[in-house]
């Protein structure tokens, strides 16, 4: 396996991105949609993204704050938050959610109303203590959601690649358990997105390496992968469920 540093990763990525889900703009209006659904954001909400990246998820959000209440942009990767839009609205914070768990970085507000983690909670080092930590950041009556993918998705990858996501990703029965440990009233629910997609342009993604775990296979290998991918799919169309947990808690 390759070793590999997370920050190297985004470093890497964070120019094309947003062009990652360019293929599917259906997808990303559908994922704000269902952020916003679960946040429920009132006027004046402080609100925060951890692994904020490009803040291509946050545009359903942004419509409800204003300059006076900016969008709280965490990520540890400067290069990520360089490529969010240059809007008043949004206000980026360069730091780790470890970080901010711990109190040792100055957010624009005390208490914060909503937080969001979404596909990033597979990086903190310490789920528990940190959920813990951004929990008491909540005001009365503020909401965390985390999004994030199922242990096994149902990704047409190389089988490789899907064992090794397996081992390293959280399962959200844990997380919604770490959340209740932090004093959250907490839901956990499911929902899917379907994906068509040209197996050509789904290669080349992975070619990308545009999941963090395709960078933990060397180039050798992941033309082995992509063999393997060839293989599998010969109608040159895929189609999928992208699904997502969503673990939804309340402070009361
Ligand atoms: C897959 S991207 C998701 C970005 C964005 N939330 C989205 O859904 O498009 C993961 C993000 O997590 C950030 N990240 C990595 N480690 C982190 C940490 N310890 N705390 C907060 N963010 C982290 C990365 O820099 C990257 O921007």
């Amino acid at each position: 396996m390759v070793t590999y540093d997370p920050a190297d990763h985004y470093e890497r990525l964070a120019k094309n991105y947003d062009d990652t889900w360019s293929h599917r703009p259906d997808y990303v209006g559908w994922m704000n949609q269902r952020v916003f659904d679960r946040l429920q954001i009132e006027p004046g909400d402080h609100v925060a993204d951890i692994g904020a990246g490009t803040g291509l998820f946050l545009r359903s959000l942004v419509r409800h704050v204003t300059e006076d209440n900016p969008i709280v942009c965490i990520d540890p990767s400067r290069s990520m938050l360089n490529q969010l839009p240059d809007d008043p609205r949004l206000h980026p914070v360069c730091a780790s959610a470890e970080a901010v768990a711990a109190g040792e970085v100055g957010l624009p507000y005390d208490w914060l109303d909503a937080i969001v983690i979404k596909e990033t909670i597979h990086h903190f080092t310490n789920i528990p203590k940190t959920l813990f930590g951004l929990a008491e950041r909540l005001a009365p009556g503020g909401r965390l959601l985390v999004v994030t993918l199922p242990r096994r998705p149902q990704y047409p990858l190389f089988t490789a690649a899907l064992d090794r996501f397996a081992e390293h990703q959280p399962e959200p029965d844990d997380i919604a358990s770490a959340m209740r440990d932090a004093g959250l009233d907490v839901t956990l629910d499911y929902d899917a997105f379907t994906v068509r997609v040209n197996a050509d342009h789904y290669a080349h993604l992975v070619t990308r390496r545009w999941m963090s775990v395709l960078s933990t296979f060397d180039d050798e290998q992941l033309a082995e992968g992509l063999e393997e991918m060839r293989t599998r799919n010969v109608s040159g169309e895929l189609t999928f469920p992208d699904r997502f947990a969503f673990v939804f808690g309340k402070r009361t």
